[in-house]
C-alpha cells in the first residue's frame, strides 16, 4: 500500500498565517500540521508516502522531513502547481501509484481516537475498491456527505449538498484500489474548477465497490480550514497531551511502535530536539521502549 498526503493549496482562509507559510507546517499545539496525515499513514502500515504541496512549499516540507530514512519510511514529494482538486493526486501521484493500492489523506485533517489502527487495517484488509470514512458533524453541509442505509451500507454520496440526506460527512481519508488512477483520468472539474474526490467515490459506488467506515462517539475528526479550528485543535491535543501524558502523532514514536526504526534511533531523534519538552518525550519513550507494546495514534 502506497500513500499520499496531499499538502496543497495556498490557505486563503488562513490568511496571514499563510502569507509565506504552507498550512500544513503551522503549528498545531507542539508540532507541524502534517505530522498528523502523515502519523494516520504511519500507523496504517504505509512506509512509502508522497508529499504534494505547492512549488513555493515543497522546500518546507523536504528541509523538515527529508527523505523520511530518519523515520524509517520512503518519502518523496510532488508538486501541485495549482490547486486543481483533491482527486488530482491520482495524476500527479500517477508514477508513485503503480499499479497497486493507496491511501490518500489531506494535509489538514487530524484523526485521533480508541481503536483507529485496528479499523485502519479492517479497512485495508478488506479494500476491494474503495474505503471512506465517515463522522457525524453539526455542519454537513460543508464536506462530502455520505447516507447510509439501515445496515451501514452506503447509498448515495454528495459534495456539499444544500440539503444534506444525513450528517455524516466524508472525511479526508481515502483508501482505494490501483482503479483510481484510470477514474481520475476520466473526470472533468466541478462547478468550482476542481476535480472532486466525490466523483471519483460516486464511481466506485456506482459499481457497488464502495464501503464506508464510521468513525463515531468518543473519536475526534478536526479539519484546520480556519482560525478557529485551528487554535481548537490544538487546544484538543493540548487538553489531552497534558492529561495523559501521551503524545499524539509524535511521528517518532509511531514509527518506533511500528517497529520502522530501533529505540536507539529514536533516543538520537529525540536527542536532537534537545531542550523542548517533545524532544525530552521522545528520549524518555526511546528509553522505556522495550516495555512499549501496542501502536499509538
Ligand atoms: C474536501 C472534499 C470533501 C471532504 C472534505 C474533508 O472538501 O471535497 O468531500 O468532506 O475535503 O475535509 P474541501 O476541503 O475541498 O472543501
Amino acid at each position: 500500500m502506497k500513500g499520499i498526503v496531499l499538502a496543497g493549496g495556498s490557505g486563503t482562509r488562513l490568511r496571514p498565517l499563510t502569507g509565506t507559510l504552507s498550512k500544513q507546517i503551522l503549528p498545531v499545539y507542539d508540532k507541524p500540521m502534517i505530522y498528523y496525515p502523515l502519523s494516520v499513514l504511519m500507523l496504517a502500515g504505509i512506509r512509502d508516502i508522497q508529499l504534494i504541496a505547492a512549488k513555493d512549499h515543497l522546500e518546507m516540507f523536504r528541509s523538515l522531513l527529508g527523505d523520511g530514512s530518519r523515520l524509517g519510511i520512503s518519502l518523496d514529494y510532488a508538486e501541485q502547481d495549482e490547486p486543481r482538486g483533491i482527486a488530482e493526486a491520482f495524476l500527479i501521484g500517477e508514477e508513485h501509484i503503480g499499479d497497486g493500492p493507496v491511501t490518500l489523506i489531506l494535509g489538514d485533517n487530524v484523526f485521533h481516537g480508541p481503536g483507529f489502527s485496528t479499523l485502519l487495517a479492517t479497512a485495508m484488509d478488506r479494500l476491494d475498491g474503495c474505503e471512506l470514512f465517515g463522522y457525524p458533524v453539526q455542519d454537513p453541509q460543508r464536506y462530502g456527505v455520505a447516507e447510509i442505509d439501515a445496515s451501514g451500507r452506503l447509498v448515495s454520496l454528495a459534495e456539499k449538498p444544500r440539503r444534506p440526506r444525513s450528517n455524516l460527512a466524508v472525511t479526508g481519508l481515502y483508501m482505494y484500489d490501483s482503479d483510481v488512477v484510470e477514474i481520475a483520468r476520466g473526470l472533468t472539474p466541478s462547478a468550482r474548477g476542481e476535480l472532486e474526490i466525490t466523483d471519483i467515490n460516486n464511481a466506485y459506488l456506482a459499481q457497488g465497490r464502495a464501503r464506508l467506515n464510521e468513525l463515531g462517539r468518543g473519536f475526534a475528526w478536526l479539519d484546520m480550514g480556519t482560525h478557529d479550528s485551528l487554535l481548537q485543535a490544538g487546544q484538543y491535543v493540548q487538553l489531552l497531551e497534558q492529561r495523559q501524558g501521551e503524545r499524539i502523532a509524535c511521528v517518532e514514536e509511531i514509527a518506533l511502535r511500528m517497529g520502522f526504526i530501533t529505540p536507539d534511533q529514536a533516543y538520537a531523534l529525540g536527542a536532537e530536539l534537545g531542550s523542548s519538552s517533545y524532544g525530552q518525550y521522545v528520549m524518555d519513550m526511546a528509553r522505556r521502549a522495550p516495555a512499549l507494546a501496542s501502536p499509538a495514534a
